[in-house]
């Protein structure tokens, strides 16, 4: 087996990595690559009340983190120091969802991917004082999907979720429950959320210092998977499934296996794929997510790992366990993607990705929360077409909709792009249009948003928000 670049990079990890400006007293350095085992985010059992409806509370908290040796890192996670717990719910609940704020600033969580009225979807205009609470309630009503929840704070998204605000939100449906795919959670249905970080010399997260890190958005040299630096995973030898989330402030990743072995992908953003897609390498930029099979059943008392190509870093060892591998066929159809047929009378909208020196926004503005800057009529189909004039990529994002690529610069959208989404990546340069219908209603005061992903740069008003009503109003 042909060990590719990115193991031997990985595995210098020592001080060198962290931004000491002077070598440090206490001697922080970072574990040995590759020693600690990941960790699953528990699921959060839900109260379920006499009417029926899953509650959750979500305490966002400060905490502190064991990321190096020789010091602990100060961190926001919910209900814990660092991330927070899986909310795992299934179409036709309903769900009510309590938030306590014990920060010692403004927050509020917003369900990326989730199809919720504005009112319940945690924007920037729901921001929550400190030791205040919001609870929100509301049904869920969509395909199965790997969504996640983060902060929206108004200018502070960025550092928030640096700090560790972040979960995974998953939805079940029929389909998804009877699809004959791994589905045993943290076994080998297996959560990863991937992330990047800077840390100092005292072990602190070092977030934006300069203009430049605005304008390139933070990325880091330290990799996480779910909150551990360089970790394990122990896997049985067959085929397991894998659901990833990019996490990270700004940082693109382009997923491989060591010995550039196929992989499958099975889902996007907001829907299974229609068909399993093979591949060799899987780029997901932030806010984005994707379900691959890999097939382990050839490795069994082996280890492989699972890198990042464009960084050339190895970012999670599998060691493959030392028992009976199994085989397994994977399913050639997943799902019928029947939304979005009928495009007829579609009203357009046109977004432009502006970048100027120093200065991001779209449409040639910047997210003004006193400004709506778009009216969409309640279930109606819409294509929006999104153009990135410039060179930088970006991750364009809307809340409330799951939408359907239908073209990439004039031609057919990627082979994984053929399910639903509710972020797409447009490298410089780059046209997409995407169909797009809001089932819900946000209205002024608690408007949906639409905005970069990489989250220095929504941060810095590359972001717009938009009412959707019915059209009488
Ligand atoms: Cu994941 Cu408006 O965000
Ligand atoms: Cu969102
Ligand atoms: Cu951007």
């Amino acid at each position: 087996m042909k060990r590719r670049n990115f193991v031997k990079l990985g595995l210098l990890g020592s001080c060198s990595t962290l931004l000491t400006a002077k070598p440090t007293p206490n001697q922080i350095t970072l574990f040995d690559a590759f020693s600690k085992p990941v960790a699953i985010p528990p699921i959060l059992e839900p109260i379920l009340s006499k009417e029926g409806i899953k509650e959750y509370t979500l305490n966002v908290q400060e905490g502190q983190s064991q990321f190096l040796k020789g010091a602990k890192t100060n961190t926001y996670g919910i209900n814990t120091d660092f991330l927070g717990p899986t909310i795992r719910v299934q179409k036709g609940d309903t769900v009510r969802i309590k938030v306590n704020n014990h920060l010692k600033e403004e927050t509020v969580l917003h369900w990326h991917g989730l199809k919720v009225p504005g009112i319940n979807d945690g924007g920037p205009n729901r921001a929550i004082e400190p030791t205040k609470s919001w609870t929100t309630k509301f049904p869920i009503n969509q395909r199965s999907s790997l969504c996640w929840y983060h902060p929206h704070t108004h200018k502070k998204t960025d550092i928030q979720v640096y700090m560790g605000l972040a979960g995974l939100f998953i939805i079940d449906d029929e389909e998804s429950l009877k699809a004959k795919i791994p589905k045993e959670y943290g076994i080998d249905d297996i959560p990863l959320i991937f992330q990047d970080r800077r840390l100092d010399g005292n072990a602190q997260f070092v977030h934006k210092q300069s203009m430049h890190d605005v304008m390139m958005g933070v990325t880091g040299n330290i990799f996480m998977v779910n909150g551990v630096i360089n970790p394990y995973i122990e896997l049985s030898p067959k085929t397991v499934r894998l659901r990833i989330l990019n996490g990270a402030n700004a940082r693109f990743y382009s997923f491989v296996f060591e010995d550039d072995r196929n992989f499958y992908q099975i889902a996007g953003d907001s829907s299974f794929l229609p068909n399993p897609v093979k591949m060799k390498q899987l780029i997901l930029s932030p806010g984005e997510r994707a379900e691959i099979l890999v097939d382990l059943s050839d490795l069994k008392g082996k280890t492989i790992m699972l890198g990042d190509s464009f960084a050339n870093k190895a970012l999670l060892l599998i060691k493959v366990k030392d028992e009976k591998s199994q085989r397994f066929q994977i399913p050639n159809k997943l799902t019928t993607i029947h939304e979005y047929q009928d495009l007829r009378g579609a009203k357009r909208r046109e977004f432009s990705l502006d970048v100027r020196p120093g200065w991001v926004g779209i449409n040639g503005k910047q997210m003004d929360m006193n400004r709506i800057d778009e009216k969409v009529t309640l279930g109606q189909t819409e294509v929006w077409r999104i153009k990135n004039p410039q060179n930088m990529p970006h991750p364009f994002h809307i809340h409330g909709c799951s939408f359907k690529i239908l073209s990439r610069n004039s031609m057919p959208s990627y082979a994984n792009e053929k399910g639903l989404k509710d972020t797409v990546l447009l490298y410089g340069g780059e046209t997409v249009e995407v169909a797009v219908k809001f089932d819900h209603i946000a209205n002024k005061n608690y408007p949906y948003m639409y905005h970069c992903h990489i989250l220095e740069h929504e941060d810095a008003g590359m972001m717009g928000q938009f009412t959707v009503e019915p059209d009488y109003i």
